[in-house]
C-alpha cells in the first residue's frame, strides 16, 4: 500500500507536476523576452557561433558601413558576447553623456587582464571609486598645465627634434618615424626623466616591447568568444603573452627601483618625473592623502599599479599625438593652399627673424584649425571602446548587460549631423575621456608651429599631392597606410638654433 501511493506520487510529480512548471516557466520567460524591447538590427548570424565570420571586419570602416545599411546602432555577437556598434552622433551621445553612469566600464579580454596585472592600470580597469582617485591623481600630478615638468619635456625634446631635421635638410625625410620617436622621446623624458645616451638602449628595447604589447592587446583571441577553446590555445597567443610580461616587468621594476634608490640617497630633493609622483602613492594598504590645488587626491598604489599606469602613459601618449603630428602634416602636403596660409600665418604672427614661442600659440588660429580638422578627419582612436555594467535600452533598444561598445569616433566626426563637442570627440567624452588631452594638444600645437615656422616642407621627386596615398589603417589606432616622407628647407633669416 505504501509503496502503491508512493508510485502515484511519483507518477504525479513526474507527469503533471512538471511539465505544468516546465509550461509556467516558459510562459514567464516568454512574456519577459515578449515585453523586453528587442536587439538592435545587424546582420543575421549562424546558430551558437553568431557572427564569428566578421571578426576580422571589428574595425572603423567596416563597421561604419554596416552603420549605413543598419542605422546607427548595430547588434553583433560572438559566442555569447553581444558587441553594439554605435556610429551616429545622437545615439553616442546617450551612450557617452545621458547613461554615462551605465557605460563606463571597459571590455577586457584574458589577454589584456594578464598584461595588465589583472586590470591594475586606469585604461583597462573598471570605473569605480579606486579608478576615480586614480583619474585624480593623474590629471592633477602627471598631466595638469601646472606640473611644469611635463610641459618642459614637450619643449626640451621639439628643439631636439629641430636638430635633427636640420641636419637632413634638403634630402627626404621619414615625418612618420620623425614624429613616432619625437612623441616617445617627450613620454619617456616626462614619464622616466631619462634623456642620456643610456636611455637610448632602454628605448629601442622598451619601442620593441610596446610594439608586441600593442598587438597583443588588440588581437581578437577566439578562446575569448569560446571559452572551450581555451586549453587548445589555438591561435598560440600564451607563449607570446607570458614572453612580453616577463620583458615589461623587468624593464619597468628596474625603473622603479632606480628611483626608490635615487629617493633614497638624495632625501627626496631631486628633479620628479611622473615615477617619483607615482612613488609617492606607493604603500600596500594605507591610503595617501594629498591636496593639491584645492584638490584631495586619497588612494594608494600598488607596484602593479605603478606598472600599469606607466604602460598607460607610454599607451596613450605616444602613438595617439605621433599619428596626428604625421597626419597633419599629411593634410597640408596634400593640401598645398592650406600650407601656404599657415605659413603666411606664422609670418604674421612670428615673422621670419625669430623661432616660435610658446605665448605665440593662442594667435596661430588658422594652424589650431587645421590641428582640429585633421583629428576630425582622422581620430587616432578610432572606437571608443566601452562596457555597460547593467542591461539598459538606447534609441528603442535592449542593450544586453556587458556588451563591448564600439562608439565609432570616426564615422561620427564625419557624419552631417554635428556633435556638439565636436572638437573634442576625438579625445572620447564623459568619466572616461582622455586625461591626457591638455598635454596631448600642448604637444601637437607646439612641435607642429615648430617644424612649419623653422622649415618648408615639399614632396620628394617631384611628386604631386594628387599622388599622395591618405587611406589609414584599421586598428586600434589608425595610422596612415603608408609613411609621409617629405623633404624640409630652412625658413628663417637667421640661424634656425
Ligand atoms: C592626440 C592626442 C590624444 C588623443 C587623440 C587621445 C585620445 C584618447 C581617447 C579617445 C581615449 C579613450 C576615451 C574613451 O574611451 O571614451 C583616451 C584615453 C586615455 N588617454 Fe588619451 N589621447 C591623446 C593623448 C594622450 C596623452 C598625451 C596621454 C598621457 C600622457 C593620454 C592618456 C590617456 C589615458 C591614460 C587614457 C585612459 C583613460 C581612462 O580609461 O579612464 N592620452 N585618449
Amino acid at each position: 500500500m505504501e509503496w502503491n501511493s508512493l508510485d502515484s506520487m511519483a507518477i504525479l510529480v513526474f507527469f503533471v507536476l512538471l511539465p505544468v512548471m516546465f509550461l509556467l516557466s516558459t510562459l514567464v520567460h516568454f512574456k519577459v523576452s515578449c515585453s523586453k524591447l528587442p536587439y538592435p538590427p545587424g546582420p543575421k548570424g549562424f546558430p551558437l557561433i553568431g557572427n564569428t565570420s566578421m571578426m576580422g571586419h571589428l574595425n572603423h570602416k567596416s563597421l561604419a558601413e554596416l552603420g549605413k545599411r543598419y542605422g546607427g546602432i548595430v547588434h553583433l555577437h560572438i559566442g555569447k558576447l553581444h558587441m553594439v556598434s554605435v556610429t551616429t552622433p545622437e545615439i553616442a551621445r546617450q551612450v557617452l553623456q545621458v547613461q554615462d553612469n551605465i557605460f563606463s566600464d571597459r571590455p577586457v579580454n584574458g589577454a589584456i587582464k594578464y598584461l595588465t596585472y589583472g586590470r591594475s592600470d586606469m585604461v583597462f580597469a573598471n570605473y569605480g571609486p579606486f579608478l576615480r582617485q586614480m583619474r585624480k591623481l593623474c590629471v592633477v600630478k602627471l598631466f595638469s598645465r601646472k606640473r611644469e615638468e611635463s610641459w618642459s619635456a614637450v619643449r626640451e625634446e621639439v628643439d631636439s627634434t629641430i636638430e635633427t631635421v636640420l641636419r637632413q635638410t634638403g634630402s627626404s625625410v621619414n615625418v612618420g618615424q620623425l614624429a613616432f620617436i619625437h612623441s616617445m622621446n617627450v613620454t619617456f623624458r616626462a614619464a622616466f626623466g631619462l634623456s642620456d645616451a643610456k636611455a637610448d638602449g632602454n628605448k629601442d628595447y622598451f619601442i620593441s616591447i610596446l610594439q608586441e604589447y600593442s598587438e597583443l592587446l588588440g588581437a581578437l583571441n577566439l578562446a575569448d568568444f569560446f571559452p572551450w577553446l581555451n586549453w587548445i590555445d589555438p591561435q598560440g597567443l600564451s607563449t607570446r603573452l607570458v614572453k612580453a610580461r616577463k620583458s615589461i616587468d623587468g624593464f619597468i621594476d628596474t625603473i622603479i627601483d632606480d628611483h626608490i634608490e635615487k629617493h633614497n640617497s638624495n632625501g627626496g630633493a631631486v628633479d620628479k618625473d611622473m615615477v617619483d609622483e607615482l612613488l609617492a602613492f606607493y604603500g600596500e594598504d594605507d591610503k595617501k592623502n594629498v591636496v593639491h590645488d584645492g584638490v584631495k587626491v586619497s588612494v594608494s598604489l600598488s607596484r602593479d599599479n605603478i606598472k600599469g599606469i606607466i604602460m598607460d602613459v607610454m599607451f596613450g601618449g605616444v602613438e595617439t599625438v605621433a599619428s596626428t603630428i604625421e597626419w597633419v602634416m599629411a593634410q597640408l602636403l596634400h593640401s598645398p593652399d592650406d600650407l601656404r596660409k599657415v605659413e603666411e600665418e606664422l609670418n604674421e604672427v612670428i615673422g621670419l627673424n625669430r623661432r616660435v614661442q610658446e605665448t605665440d600659440l593662442n594667435n596661430l588660429t588658422y594652424l589650431k584649425c587645421c590641428i582640429k580638422e585633421t583629428l576630425r578627419l582622422h581620430p587616432p582612436v578610432p572606437l571608443l571602446l566601452h562596457e555597460n555594467s547593467q542591461e539598459t535600452e538606447v534609441a528603442g533598444y535592449t542593450i544586453p548587460s556587458r556588451s563591448r561598445i564600439m562608439i565609432n569616433t570616426y564615422a561620427i566626426c564625419r557624419s552631417k549631423d554635428a556633435w556638439a563637442d565636436a572638437d573634442t570627440l576625438p579625445f572620447g567624452s564623459g568619466r572616461r575621456s582622455c586625461p591626457g588631452m591638455q598635454l596631448g594638444i600642448y604637444e601637437l600645437e607646439l612641435t607642429l608651429a615648430h617644424l612649419l615656422h623653422c622649415f618648408s616642407w615639399n614632396l620628394p621627386n617631384g611628386m604631386e599631392p594628387s599622388d599622395m596615398n591618405m587611406n589609414d589603417m584599421p586598428g586600434l589606432t589608425a595610422p596612415r597606410e603608408v609613411r609621409l616622407v617629405a623633404v624640409p628647407s630652412t625658413r628663417l633669416n637667421g640661424p634656425v638654433l
